[in-house]
C-alpha cells in the first residue's frame, strides 16, 4: 500500500517536473523567437541600404510622366524616386530646397509633401532669371500654393524670413568649391536637430565624364563625406556612382562646426562678390565662434588671387546661355 501510494506520488511529481520543463522551454523560445524579431526590425532600421528609391514610388508615379514630357528635371530617373521616398518616409513639413533653375526638383519636393498636413517648401536660387522655377507656374501650378520662391541672392540672405526649425534640406547648388561647403553652413543654424540634408550631384566628378570635365566639381563630394550623421543613397550597384545621398543628422552638431568651417580651406572655383563677402561675413559672426570667422576671412584672402588666375566655367553654365552679357536665357537643350 505505502508502496503503491508511493509510486504514485512519485508519478504525479514526475509529471509535474515534466510540465515545469516544457514550461521553461516554451518560455525561453518565445524570448528567442522575440530577440530574434527584434534584432531583424532594428538592422532593417539601422541598414543605410533601406532603399528609400523604393519607398512609395507610386506618389512621385503621379507627375512621372508629365516631368519627363516637360523636361524640366536634370536628374537621373532613381535619384528622383530616392528624393521622393525619403520625403514620404520622414514626412518633414519645413523644407528648404538650394539650386532651382527650371524648377524639376522643386517640383518632385513639392509633389511628394502635397498631402503632409501644414508643409511647405521655401526654395532659393542665387540666380535672379525668369526661368529659375518657370516649370513648376508652367506645368504644375497646382502644386504651387505650398511654395515659396526667393531668387537672386545667397542663402544668407532670406535665412532670417525662413525661420529655424527646417525639418528637411536638399542642396544642389554650384559644385564648385566653396560652393556647397560654404551653403551648407549658411543653412546649418537654421536645420532641426537630426534634420534630413539630401546632397545632389555628391560623386559628379566622377560619374559625369569619368573625371575628365568635370574633375574640379568637388564640394558636394567633400561636405557630404564630411558631415557626421547616419548616410542614406540609392539602391543600384557600385558606391561612388549614386551621385545623390541623404543624411540624418547626428545630434548637436556645434562639435563638428570647426571641421565643416575648414572645408573652406581648399583651393576655390569661383569668388565671391563684395555683397555676397559682407553677407557671409555677418553671418558668421552672428551664428558662429572666432575660429571660424578666421578660417573664413583666411580662405578669402587665400583665395583672392587663385581664383582670378584660375576661373572655371560653373556646371549650370551649360544649360543657360548669355544673351548680350545680360539676360540669360535656356538653351534649347535640357540634359537627361
Ligand atoms: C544644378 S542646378 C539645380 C538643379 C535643380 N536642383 C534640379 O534638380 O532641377 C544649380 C542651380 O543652383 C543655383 N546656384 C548656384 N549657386 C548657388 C548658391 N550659392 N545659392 C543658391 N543657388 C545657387 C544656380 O543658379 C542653378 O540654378
Amino acid at each position: 500500500m505505502f508502496l503503491n501510494n508511493f509510486k504514485i506520488i512519485s508519478k504525479i511529481n514526475k509529471n509535474r517536473r515534466h510540465k515545469k520543463f516544457i514550461c521553461i522551454f516554451l518560455i525561453l523560445f518565445l524570448l528567442l523567437l522575440l530577440v530574434i524579431v527584434l534584432n531583424a526590425c532594428n538592422s532593417k532600421k539601422n541598414s543605410k541600404y533601406f532603399y528609400f528609391d523604393k519607398y512609395e514610388t507610386f506618389v512621385y508615379n503621379n507627375i512621372k510622366e508629365t516631368l519627363l514630357k516637360s523636361k524640366c528635371s536634370i536628374m537621373w530617373n532613381n535619384q528622383r524616386e530616392f528624393m521622393n521616398g525619403i520625403i514620404r518616409k520622414f514626412k518633414p513639413k519645413k523644407l528648404l530646397e538650394l539650386g532651382v533653375m527650371f524648377g524639376g526638383s522643386s517640383i518632385i519636393i513639392l509633389n511628394a509633401i502635397r498631402d503632409i498636413k501644414n508643409s511647405h517648401l521655401y526654395s532659393i536660387d542665387i540666380d535672379n532669371s525668369p526661368i529659375v522655377g518657370s516649370c513648376v507656374k508652367q506645368n504644375f501650378s497646382y502644386l504651387a500654393d505650398k511654395w515659396t520662391l526667393f531668387k537672386g541672392n545667397i542663402a544668407a540672405k532670406y535665412m532670417k524670413y525662413i525661420g529655424k526649425n527646417i525639418d528637411l534640406a536638399f542642396v544642389d547648388t554650384s559644385h564648385f568649391e566653396p560652393g556647397e561647403i560654404l551653403d551648407f553652413l549658411l543653412i546649418l543654424p537654421f536645420l532641426k536637430e537630426e534634420a534630413i540634408i539630401i546632397f545632389h550631384d555628391i560623386d559628379h566628378q566622377i560619374t559625369k565624364t569619368k573625371g575628365k570635365g568635370m574633375r574640379y566639381y568637388w564640394a558636394p563630394y567633400i561636405i557630404f563625406n564630411l558631415i557626421r550623421g547616419k548616410k542614406f543613397y540609392p539602391s543600384g550597384t557600385g558606391v561612388l556612382n549614386k551621385d545623390i545621398g541623404a543624411i540624418k543628422l547626428e545630434k548637436n552638431q556645434k562639435r563638428f562646426i570647426h571641421d565643416y568651417c575648414r572645408a573652406l580651406g581648399g583651393h576655390w572655383e569661383y569668388f565671391l562678390s563684395e555683397e555676397h563677402i559682407s553677407i557671409i561675413k555677418s553671418f558668421f559672426k552672428k551664428y558662429y565662434d572666432d575660429e571660424c570667422l578666421i578660417i573664413l576671412n583666411e580662405a578669402i584672402s587665400f583665395n583672392k588671387d587663385f581664383v582670378k588666375n584660375n576661373r572655371k566655367k560653373p556646371f549650370y553654365s551649360r544649360f543657360f546661355k548669355k544673351n548680350n552679357g545680360t539676360d540669360i536665357k535656356l538653351k534649347n537643350k535640357r540634359l537627361r
